[in-house]
């Protein structure tokens, strides 16, 4: 009988139902310490060299860093990288006029001499990366706060200056648990990559913003690129001549497709989480901050979505900006509403209380002291700062706007033009900038929207920042433009601005940074605007300030956590650095009564098909194959598989990254997470976090049948 029981116990512990999909961003470099073990019950079937090696081939040579924010993968000997549609849409924009609208259409380029090169856009993939731990802190020994932050960087330059061999790569060096912790990260840089294809937006961006962050969900969230290099396979500026990238690896794409449970791992850059932090900071966001946020926000896309409906070429133009800020904005709504604040708090404050009890078990005298004051000490920082944080939040915001983030940038060459006595190098050093800076600037500005976006600020911030916070700043602009409403001062303000500023235009930015005068500027209504902004908002303390003044307490924090928790393997907050997070396919209940499977498929686009609405159209051809059933070799059960839902731990930044199986082939890119977990920033909830992911079969039909772009299927290697 107690054999029987064992046996039992034994299986359980082993069995892939019982083991808990981990939570964590692991470090390469040491899933062979932490992970591997684990990965491979679950039903990986490679090494931790397999994976990540610095001397051969492995996963890691396959996943490489955007530098649109995002991760994508390469698919094919010949440099194929494949990415989100929401990753490259700054490129399809970029790429689009109303006569070539990419967007709207889609983009295939019929031949390798098609494909369309992105000035300024560049892919990093990783060398190696390196525990730097010992170096960095025996340089900073007994140093704190800004020393500390300085020796940190003094020290680390010199680290990257050796590890980039003559120029060859670019290496960083980033810390990891607030500073407990440092390692150096080595990239090969690729600056010609161009883009090669990418479905309709009613294929790629299908659902909008509607379905943004939703699951179900049925985008074909995908465009395709392709890395080119010099003829020597290094690294080079965009040529003609320019081959393309043999890489060590690059990822098979698996039709097998997947069941429930199955295991799944993905290899990324997610860029910020902040999964240690205390109740109060987390407060103070969620409270406070993203408030403040979503209210500007959701009337700065209303005031752009008008003009962008209005005129096709507006479209276009703000069509990037436009998703950015809505994205963000939905996270953050979904964030403050829904009660999930309140709950995310309330697990921080347990977690608190719980680590308040250790501290008051231990008994060795000057750990308690040391990890006693830590709470208290950062409540502290955070009720003083309090009262400046929505004054600093609202000022920023005004600086935001398109025209006075420009005029910001002018301010150097202010300075420069009123010291005596006038360096002539640095100023003509300042105007070429800006001048580069002008055509950038200009190429996506539509002052109508801004002008509007500034009004709606004003009002925002005359409602948000507390009377006694305010100043003069709003009573300035009330008395010099006189109205019956504050809010009419407002639009007459932004008026005049809006006339008579050089930083609204690019013929008089342009005509000014020819014949630049100290006088002018003086008297640039939109000048004096910027100025005032931060004339105003360095009243308060920043909250950068605040960040360096909490961080050792932070960082002490956490030490105490890993000590308090000792034996527990804890993983760096996400960094844009490469990370591993492997789990299960796998549904969930979102809430009461409700169950979510794990995948939809064709069907379900059909389903929410609605062609009175912009988010919800299917294009013709898409609904031809629907109906002739001519799904190729990517059908499963009858349908295309479209999108499908894993347990894997990732955040922003890990868009586009490859969805893998245990063999380390290709299931699909994840694209988004749920609603229902929004706050995953700050917490892993195993009931409730799910990657959101296109099926890679979708994205092989899409780019077989539907576009009929057979080329770029035949140059990937397929597992049937
Ligand atoms: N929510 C996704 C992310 O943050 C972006 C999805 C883009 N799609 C969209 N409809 N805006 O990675």
């Amino acid at each position: 009988m107690k054999k029987i029981i064992l046996t039992f116990l034994t299986l359980l512990a082993i069995s892939p139902e019982f083991l808990k999909a981990d939570e964590g961003m692991w470090l390469l470099s040491k899933i062979k310490e932490y992970n591997i073990q684990t990965m491979q019950m679950l039903g990986c079937n490679l090494t931790a060299e397999e994976i990540y090696s610095e001397t051969n081939p492995s996963l890691k040579d396959a996943i490489v860093w955007f530098d649109n924010g995002c991760t994508a993968e390469l698919v094919s000997s010949d440099g194929l990288l494949l990415t989100n549609h929401h990753c490259g849409y700054g490129s399809i924009t970029d790429h689009s006029s109303v006569d070539h609208d990419y967007l709207t259409d889609g983009f295939w380029a019929a031949s390798r001499k098609d494909e369309l090169p992105n000035v300024g856009m560049s892919v990093s993939v990783l060398v190696k990366m390196e525990d730097v731990t010992q170096k960095i802190l025996s340089a900073v020994k007994g140093m704190d706060g800004q020393a500390r932050e300085q020796g940190v960087m003094k020290a680390s330059k010199e680290l990257e200056t050796n590890a980039s061999n003559g120029g060859a790569y670019t290496a960083t060096v980033k810390e990891m648990f607030r500073g407990a912790e440092y390692y150096l990260f080595v990239y090969e840089v690729f600056k010609d990559i161009r883009l090669v294809g990418a479905p309709p937006s009613s294929i790629g961006k299908f659902g909008g913003d509607t379905d943004n962050w939703m699951w179900p969900r049925h985008t074909g969230d995908f465009s395709i690129f392709r890395v080119y290099c010099g003829k020597d396979g290094k690294p080079a500026e965009y040529s003609a001549d320019n081959v393309p990238y043999h890489p060590k690896k690059f990822l098979k794409i698996s039709l097998k497709g997947y069941d429930k449970n199955d295991f799944a791992m993905i290899i990324g850059y997610p860029g910020r989480t902040n999964r240690y932090l205390s109740s109060y900071s987390i407060e103070l966001t969620l409270k406070e901050t993203f408030p403040a946020l979503v209210g500007m926000w959701e009337s700065k896309l209303a005031i752009m979505k008008k003009y962008m409906d209005a005129d096709d070429k507006i479209r276009i133009q703000l069509a990037d900006e436009y998703a950015s800020i809505a994205n963000v904005w939905k996270l953050y709504k979904g964030q403050i509403g829904y009660g999930m604040a309140d709950a995310l708090i309330g697990k921080k404050q347990n977690e608190e209380a719980a680590f308040t009890k250790w501290v008051n078990s231990l008994s060795n005298d000057s750990l308690k002291k040391t990890y006693s004051a830590v709470l208290p000490a950062l409540k502290k920082k955070y009720d003083e700062f309090r009262p400046n944080n929505l004054p600093t939040i609202y000022g920023n915001q005004l600086l935001s706007l398109g025209f006075s983030s420009y005029a910001y940038r002018f301010m150097d060459l202010h300075t420069i033009l009123t010291t005596e006595p006038l360096d002539a190098t640095k100023r003509d050093d300042a105007i070429s900038k800006l001048k580069n800076y002008t055509t950038d600037q200009f190429t996506k500005y539509f002052a109508p929207a801004d002008q509007e976006t500034m009004v709606s600020y004003l009002d925002a911030f005359a409602k948000g920042v507390p009377a006694d916070k305010q100043g003069t700043f709003i009573s300035d602009i009330t008395s010099n433009y006189k109205a019956a409403t504050p809010h009419e001062s407002f639009v007459k303000y932004a008026a005049d601005i809006f006339t008579k500023s050089i930083f609204i235009s690019a013929e008089k930015a342009n005509a000014f940074l020819s014949k630049p005068s100290a006088k002018t500027l003086d008297k640039d209504p939109g000048f004096l605007f910027a100025q005032k902004a931060i004339v105003f908002t360095s009243q308060f303390p920043s909250s950068m300030q605040l960040a360096g003044a909490v961080k050792t307490d932070n960082r002490t924090y956490i030490q105490g956590m890993r000590m308090m928790n000792e034996g527990k393997a804890y993983y760096p907050d996400a960094n844009s650095t490469m990370r591993l997070t492997y789990g299960k396919v796998m549904d969930y209940y979102p809430r009461d009564a409700v169950y979510y499977n794990w995948y939809t498929t064709l069907t379900g686009v059909m389903q929410k098909e609605d062609p009175g609405n912009e988010e919800f159209i299917v294009p013709k051809k898409l609904h031809d194959l629907y109906t002739a059933k001519d799904f190729g070799d990517y059908a499963y059960k009858g349908d295309v598989p479209v999108a499908f839902l894993t347990d894997n731990d990732i955040t922003g930044g890990n868009s586009g990254s490859g969805v893998l199986n245990g063999n380390g082939e290709l299931l699909g890119l994840a694209f988004d997470g749920n609603s229902e977990a929004m706050t995953g920033d700050f917490e892993y909830d195993p009931l409730l976090k799910r990657t959101i992911v296109v099926d890679i079969r979708y994205v092989m039909f899409i780019i077989d049948k539907y576009a009929g772009a057979k080329r770029l299927i035949d140059e990937m290697t397929i597992v049937k």
